[in-house]
């Protein structure tokens, strides 16, 4: 057995997160963990909050609290959200951590003492009323394009312009409304990642089995234009991980923070430390050290492809250029987006479905199953309500949820609600297990590939071959003419239900926990061996039919969301 790290993009703190935000990440990394626990391995899968920068500061303004006392807030909130969808995280951090802070301290430290970070002074604007500098967003004014008055120094929402603050007509501070604005010098550390250049080309190239989405932005990024840039890694904000080297104070850093990018990534470790530090005998290290055993570990990250350079670029020049023995990624599963009704998911301007509506509306078994069954993978996937309606009642209600209900219910109806032992297996029995039997070690080798697409429609079809044959048997009226014969169809049927609730886990883990239920069984074993495991459910064995697993999504509700999630949220 085998050892897997799997860790999942850390959302930001900054709101509510939309679908899209969960299929790109999040969902099939805990598809990925639920799996490789299932098969036997030892998992330690890891998610937390992106707690810092310029969004959650304004986040937090917005809402008239302290930002650490909002992100706190925050924090539980999406917690619940992840346990609501079922994410199976062994922990859940936050990247303002103690762990992470002292951490992110260590490293630039390290990567100090490697001479690998440069000081630069350049000129930002500093408002004086306010006592600090301003970042981009927090100054606004007049937009020279098309005279909004309310640009931002980054951006025009108006014209989408994108500005430099200095361009800004009448420029003030979005903190106070100061206008007394100036210019001054400031230091800031850089990370000087073009010297790693050559190493971290060679460690992409080294990766020949990666999904072409993820080699190619890193070989964008590593030969586009002048190649990989050095990265400012300080910001001057208040909220953040103070910058330090190690332990020490870093002489003209004072009252500075790391940049959110460089601190986030490294949460990843410093989570493993949360989590080693809220129980007892657990050891992170032999996770993350490369001299504490974690060579054996194979290290697995998700992600969308927007976030594909931090992974492939900026997070391994802080791990290569550390010189330490941490643990470098093995694979990177990159994600392209999920669309909305014909645009964007937005959550800046609150378009499409977000997760805690999502839950508010349907159990969460619903939407992971759509989501990873359309994940965008190859290219990307939309979400239209109509494909929403049509695909779950077909893949849930129709064929597993249907194929559950009329199994378990003929049985009870002729045999009572314990398994029938009477009757053999004929061929037409023989050809489902063959063609099962196929499609299972099909489906195993597409969830270890992480291909998740391919993975459900395995799924489905396992699911459709217990229908095909249920119809083709026809135990309702071979009934009629040789009871023991349909006694032998219902005891493979009442074995496929629990077979199917060990194989459809990783998607559906409520409803198949409901099937274990109401098989009365605690066998949860993998099908290694076929045939055995459709004897795991013996003549005589008691079980009881569960509720409607899926109800229907009605045209009217149907027509009901699509309308109220037409608009915008505010
Ligand atoms: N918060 C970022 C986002 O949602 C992801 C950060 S991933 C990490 O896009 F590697 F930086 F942690
Ligand atoms: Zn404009």
């Amino acid at each position: 057995m085998a050892r897997h790290l799997i860790t999942s993009a850390i959302p930001y703190i900054n709101g509510i997160k939309h679908l899209g935000n969960l299929v790109g990440s999040q969902l099939p990394a805990d598809l990925y963990a639920r799996y490789l626990r299932q098969r036997g391995h030892e998992v330690l899968f890891l998610c937390a909050t992106d707690e810092h920068g310029t969004p959650a500061e304004l986040a937090a303004a917005k809402a008239g609290k302290p930002v650490a006392d909002f992100c706190a807030e925050m924090h539980e909130v999406q917690a619940n959200i992840a346990k609501g969808f079922g994410l199976s995280f062994d922990h859940f951090g936050r990247s303002s951590s103690a762990q992470n802070h002292a951490l992110t301290q260590h490293f630039a430290g390290a990567l100090y003492k490697a001479g690998l970070i440069e000081e630069v002074t350049e000129k930002q604007i500093y408002s004086p009323a306010d006592g600090r500098f301003l970042p981009d967003r927090y100054i606004e004014g007049t937009c020279p394009n098309c005279g909004f008055e309310d640009a931002r120094g980054d951006q025009c929402d108006n014209c989408t312009k994108q500005l430099d603050p200095t361009d800004l007509i009448n420029p003030r501070s979005s903190v106070s409304g100061a206008t007394d604005l100036e210019e001054r010098e400031t230091k800031h550390l850089y990370l000087k990642q073009s010297n790693m250049r050559e190493q971290l080309q060679d460690w992409i190239n080294s990766k020949t089995d990666w999904p072409v989405l993820t080699t190619s932005i890193a070989n964008k990024w590593l030969n586009d234009g002048d190649g990989l840039q050095d990265r400012g890694i300080t910001r001057d904000l208040n909220w953040g991980i103070p910058v330090k080297r190690g332990t020490e104070d870093w002489p003209g850093m004072e009252g500075k923070v790391f940049y959110v990018w460089f601190d986030a990534p490294i949460e990843y470790i410093a989570c493993a430390q949360e989590w080693a530090d809220a129980g007892q005998g657990r050891d992170w290290e032999r996770w993350w050290r490369t001299d504490k055993g974690a060579d054996d570990v194979t290290y697995t990250q998700f992600m969308g492809k927007d976030n594909v350079p931090f992974h492939t670029l900026s997070f391994p020049a802080t791990i290569l250029g550390s010189g330490e023995p941490w643990k470098l990624v093995d694979y990177i599963k990159s994600f392209n987006y999920l669309n909305y009704e014909g645009g964007q998911f937005s959550t800046s301007r609150g378009r499409g479905v977000f997760q805690d509506q999502a839950l508010d509306i349907l159990p969460a078994d619903v939407w992971r199953w759509w989501l990873l069954s359309h994940a965008p993978e190859s290219s990307d996937a939309e979400f239209t309500w109509e494909n929403f309606q049509a695909s779950v009642n077909k893949d849930l209600s129709d064929v597993l949820g249907n194929f559950v209900s009329r199994v378990t219910k003929f049985c009870r109806s002729k045999f009572g609600e314990t398994v029938p032992s009477a009757g053999e297996y004929g061929p037409t029995e023989d050809a489902l297990i063959a063609d099962i039997e196929v499609r299972i070690r099909a489906y195993e080798q597409h969830m270890e590939a992480m291909d998740v697409r391919k993975s459900a429609a395995e799924l489905r079809a396992i699911w459709a071959a217990g229908n095909e044959y249920l119809q083709e048997a026809a135990p309702w009226s071979v009934f009629k003419t040789d009871e023991d014969k349909a006694a032998a169809q219902i005891r493979l049927a009442l074995n496929l239900i629990r077979l199917y609730a060990v194989l459809s886990a990783p998607f559906i883990p409520t409803a198949s926990a409901k099937l274990f239920t109401a098989m009365n069984t605690l066998d949860t074993s993998w099908p290694d061996d076929l045939r055995a495991s459709l004897g795991s459910l013996e003549a005589g064995h008691e079980f009881s039919v569960p509720d409607n697993l899926f109800a229907k999504i009605t045209d009217e509700e149907r027509e009901t969301w699509a309308a109220k999630f037409s608009g915008i949220r505010t």
